[in-house]
């Protein structure tokens, strides 16, 4: 009988196309065939976030429940990844000695390796290293069904933002080869996906790793994959506004593919913030940008990260961050409160501002993200919007599930399932809190 692999993924969309290759690496390698049942599982990998504490808190007590499942099973074995490995390595065995295995988010290759060394006494069981480009090389196939899809682009970031954990975690910025990422976008086509998401920390510092480009990186890049047949729509995530280019500006309005969406985190609305995050540009030089960005694509949704309560974030900073909302008008984002990292600038600076206060902020963001988010979906009822059907809905099965071009969820009936993967006509007829309603036509 075939063994059973359980994996449990924590964090950003980065590690959920880790945990999906693998899947794959592991069937491959060791014939392990997926299971949503934990209980039945031969090998359970859980792939970790450390960006806040909170993340990184819930692997502890993973790793507690999974024990017993262990004292019932002796041949069990656990495997820990992604980013809490990255940055303990061994400790996390000291604490936790139920765990057989750790690696980092740059050797998700070398797992089956280490899986067999499990059984060899003395031979390595973690790896935590960052062997450049080697992860993509090893790597099998991409098996995706299904209109949509991610391609990883790059790893890591060099920005080193000071709150940030993601270039001491994912270590430095590695670009794949654009040759690879083309082939890649071409078999996904060919298995079905219509709609590609070019995924790493900080995409618009992609650059071709075999031309050693500077520059143009990411927009030839978008321009090369809108050629490929079958593809439609093409997205990216995360962008920095810091090195957004005019050339990927005018994407927007050359490539039709491109979806009328940007994940631009801004994080504050203050310039002292601003410049204590290191994010490297003002308050206004954000504004032009999105000024660009919405003279080059009618429409454009713009969609962003906050956090709120860095450390010497004052009333008129964070109300700097309320004004900047207002101005741009964002689509539905992300806000958190600031949480200290290990190995980060930011941890050493004196956080003054109470926890209290903090809560009050983010709820108040939240609440004027929320509306901006809304007044963006209000306005589109009545129209008539392009979607791609991307499959039967999550809450409820008897509907069907789309995205607009501005990205935004559609909720619709229909009987005929071969429209999955098209692109369809939908009349908006309602706006709910994180959807739409419609009508197909
Ligand atoms: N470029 C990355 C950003 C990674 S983290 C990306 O792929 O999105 C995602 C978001 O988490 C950041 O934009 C930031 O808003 C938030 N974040 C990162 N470090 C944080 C910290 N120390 N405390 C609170 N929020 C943090
Ligand atoms: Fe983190 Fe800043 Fe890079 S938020 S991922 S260091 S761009």
């Amino acid at each position: 009988m075939a063994k059973k692999l359980f994996i449990k993924t924590h964090g950003c969309q980065m590690n959920e196309y880790d945990s999906a290759r693998m899947q794959d690496l592991l069937g491959e390698s060791h014939g392990f065939e997926k299971t949503d049942n934990e209980e039945e599982a031969d090998l359970i990998l859980l792939n970790t976030c450390s960006i806040r504490e909170k993340a990184q808190e819930k692997v502890f007590h993973q790793l507690g429940r999974w024990k017993k499942l262990k004292d019932k099973n002796p041949n069990l074995k656990i495997g820990v990844g992604g980013c809490v490995a990255s940055q303990e390595g061994e400790k996390i065995i000291k604490r936790a000695p139920q765990v057989d295995l750790v690696f980092g988010p740059q050797t998700i290759h070398r797992v089956p390796k280490l899986y067999q060394n499990i059984a060899i006494e003395h031979e390595e069981n973690v790896d935590i290293t960052f062997p450049k480009t080697e992860k993509f090389e090893h790597l099998p196939e991409q098996k995706n069904e299904g209109p949509t899809a991610f391609v990883s682009i790059m790893e890591g970031c060099n920005k080193y933002c000071s709150f940030c954990v993601v270039p001491h975690t994912r270590g430095h910025e590695v670009s794949r080869p654009i040759d690879d990422i083309l082939q890649e976008i071409e078999s996904l086509s060919i298995m079905g996906a219509k709609e590609i998401n070019l995924l790493g920390q900080n995409v618009n510092s992609y650059r071709d790793s075999k031309l050693k480009t500077k520059g143009l990186g990411l927009s030839n890049l978008i321009r090369a994959a809108s050629k490929i047949y079958g593809i439609e729509r093409l997205q990216f995530t995360t962008s920095h506004p810091f090195e957004f280019g005019q050339d990927l500006i005018d994407v927007y309005e050359d490539v039709p593919e491109l979806i009328s969406y940007v994940h631009l985190p801004v994080q504050s609305g203050s310039n002292e913030i601003l410049k204590k995050m290191r994010r490297r540009h003002t308050r206004d030089e954000y504004f032009e940008l999105i000024d660009k960005l919405k003279a080059a694509r009618e429409g454009i949704s713009i969609s962003s990260d906050f956090i709120v309560g860095f450390p010497g974030e004052t009333e008129k900073d964070f109300l700097d961050t309320l004004d900047l909302v207002d101005k741009v008008g964002h689509d539905e984002s992300f806000s958190f409160i600031y949480s200290p990292r290990p190995n980060t600038t930011a941890k050493d600076l004196e956080d003054d501002v109470p926890m209290e206060e903090k809560k009050i902020r983010l709820s108040e963001l939240q609440h004027k993200l929320e509306n901006s988010a809304y007044s963006i979906s209000r306005k589109m009822v009545g129209q008539v919007r392009k979607c791609l059907v991307t499959g039967i809905s999550k809450k409820n099965p008897g509907e069907f599930q789309a995205r607009t071009e501005n990205n935004k969820v559609v909720i619709f009936s229909c009987s005929d399932s071969s429209k999955i993967g098209k692109i369809i006509d939908i009349e908006i007829m309602e706006a709910k809190n994180k959807s739409l309603r419609g009508i197909a036509i």
